[in-house]
């Protein structure tokens, strides 16, 4: 199914330089990505703070590609529609976050956005496979979230196998994302996998050329 769905590279701005947010955004649109990814951590779901609402506005004033919010923070759906009126295409949240998915779901369908389901390393895939009908996107954490620039959890290709093998028919069209320490060897793997949508920040953004970069994403 991946070699029919579109490969999508969204750049983590999580691994650009934070005193220039606006070029970086510019820089990667000009590398030839497909959506920008922006990490919000609020220091309880995961052991780090980033970036909020306001923060989201300003980057959605520097770019036309869509951006892509994950909400690695307790009670996602609180913040539903600030991120939505800052101008976020698409809003992910967490499986371990939510109280009630399919109430998640729906908040963010009434708000329009994209909506994506996300679970960690340590999650059983089980409690995502439920949905994987009801959501555009499923995000597979292949690192502990809450920070850049870790080692890629080899158990996770085994994991978005078997979501891509559910997804076939429950929603073949499923875009399955995977975001941590996604590099050009760890794409191979996970494109053939069944991933079609890579979330990469430390290798696009300390890259010199991230067009080229991307390219080697791509394959
Ligand atoms: C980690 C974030 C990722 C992070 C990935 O918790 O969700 O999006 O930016 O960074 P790299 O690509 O450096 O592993
Ligand atoms: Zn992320």
């Amino acid at each position: 199914m991946a070699e029919v769905l579109k490969v999508k590279i969204a750049p983590s701005v999580l691994a650009s330089d934070f005193s220039k947010l606006g070029a970086e955004a510019k820089r990667a649109e000009e590398a030839g990505a497909d959506l920008l990814h922006l990490d919000v951590m609020d220091g309880h779901f995961v052991p780090n703070l980033t970036i909020g609402p306001d923060v989201v506005r300003a980057i959605r004033r520097s770019t036309s590609l869509p951006l892509n919010v994950h909400l690695m923070i307790e009670n996602p759906d609180k913040f539903f529609r600030s991120f939505s009126e800052a101008g976020a295409d698409s809003i992910v949240f967490h499986v371990e976050a939510a109280e009630d998915v399919s109430r998640s779901i729906r908040s963010l369908r009434e708000l329009g956005v994209g909506c994506g389901l996300s679970l960690n390393p340590d999650t059983p895939v089980e409690e995502v496979l439920g949905y994987l009908g009801d959501v555009d996107l499923l995000l597979v954490m292949s690192v502990h979230p809450g920070f850049g620039g870790q080692k890629f959890i080899p158990e996770s290709l085994q994991r978005m196998k078997l979501v891509r093998e559910e997804a076939r028919t429950r929603n073949p069209t499923l875009d399955i994302a995977v975001d941590g320490g996604i590099n050009e060897n760890t794409a191979k793997m996970v494109l053939a996998s069944g991933a079609n949508v890579l979330v990469a920040g430390t290798a696009l953004f300390s890259s010199e050329n991230m067009a080229e970069a991307i390219g080697r994403l791509r394959g």
